[in-house]
């Protein structure tokens, strides 16, 4: 199980450091059976290193360039996050691929140079509701694996995870259910499983992500093929974080 919170460009500095120092006070009992990871923007990271040292709760980035340095005003390198106190890295997600014009030859290039830097690339595919509709949910989201991470090579299941999200869950509070959800990850698993081989598919941890509560957290990683949460806008909250993680772990209260 691993639940990842994504903060997107939300929290100015002080802020990310109280929220960051709540989840700690919530969490740090259950990241003992779970992975838990908090993505603040890159501006937080070494405050939040700092912060997490000590604790079993993990951090991570929401972007970086493939590049190892350069000429690339604004950006950073995979090194740079891992020398900030990164182990993760979410990677192609679909507001990347909207706004940033990410593709998935991009996404690769960075995917690779993740792995080979020593991040752990959290790395998302989804298809738009038009996709949905049209049926082509597998077929986009299966090209989005093959072509990301093309060429990859995470070593064990534990270097990758996937984050399944529905461009139309994301944000909108509308999110899959548990069956339509699970089908897709069954499906990413079988994909996986024709890269990697067998082993790797079975242990390879994927993500849902699109919408999830506390209220729905629970239904949705209780399915087989979903094994954890990429959270937007409830990681804010460090309460509804908390009973994320309580519902993914089938734990009540708090
Ligand atoms: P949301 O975002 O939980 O706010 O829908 C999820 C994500 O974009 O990772």
């Amino acid at each position: 199980m691993i639940i990842a919170g994504n903060w997107k460009m939300h929290t100015d500095l002080v802020e990310g450091a109280s929220l960051v120092a709540e989840v700690i006070e919530r969490t740090e009992s259950l990241a003992l059976d779970a992975d838990l990871v908090l993505c603040p923007p890159f501006t937080h990271l070494t405050v939040a290193a700092t912060q997490l040292s000590g604790s079993s709760i993990s951090l991570g980035a929401q972007h970086m360039h493939d590049a190892p340095e350069g000429a690339y005003t604004g950006e950073v390198s995979a090194r740079m996050l891992l020398t900030s106190g990164c182990g993760y890295v979410i990677l192609g997600h679909s507001e990347r691929r909207t706004y940033f014009n990410e593709s998935n030859t991009s996404v690769n290039g960075k995917v690779r140079s993740a792995i080979s830097a020593g991040l752990t690339p959290i790395v998302c595919v989804g298809e738009t509701l038009e996709d949905r509709e049209a049926g082509r949910t597998e077929e986009v989201v299966g090209e989005q694996v093959r072509a990301g991470l093309s060429d990859a090579d995470p070593g064990t299941a534990d270097g990758l995870v996937l984050a399944y999200e529905p461009v139309w869950a994301i944000g909108t509070g509308r999110v899959a259910t548990p069956d339509q959800a699970d089908q897709v990850h069954g499906h990413l698993r079988k994909v996986i499983a024709d890269m990697f081989g067998d082993a790797f598919a079975g242990r390879i941890r994927i993500q849902y992500g699109g919408s999830v509560k506390p209220e729905n957290a629970g239904a949705l990683m209780a399915r087989p093929h979903i094994d954890g949460a990429l959270v937007g806008g409830a990681s804010l909250d460090a309460s509804s974080f908390e009973a994320i993680v309580r519902a993914g772990l089938g734990i009540n209260g708090g």
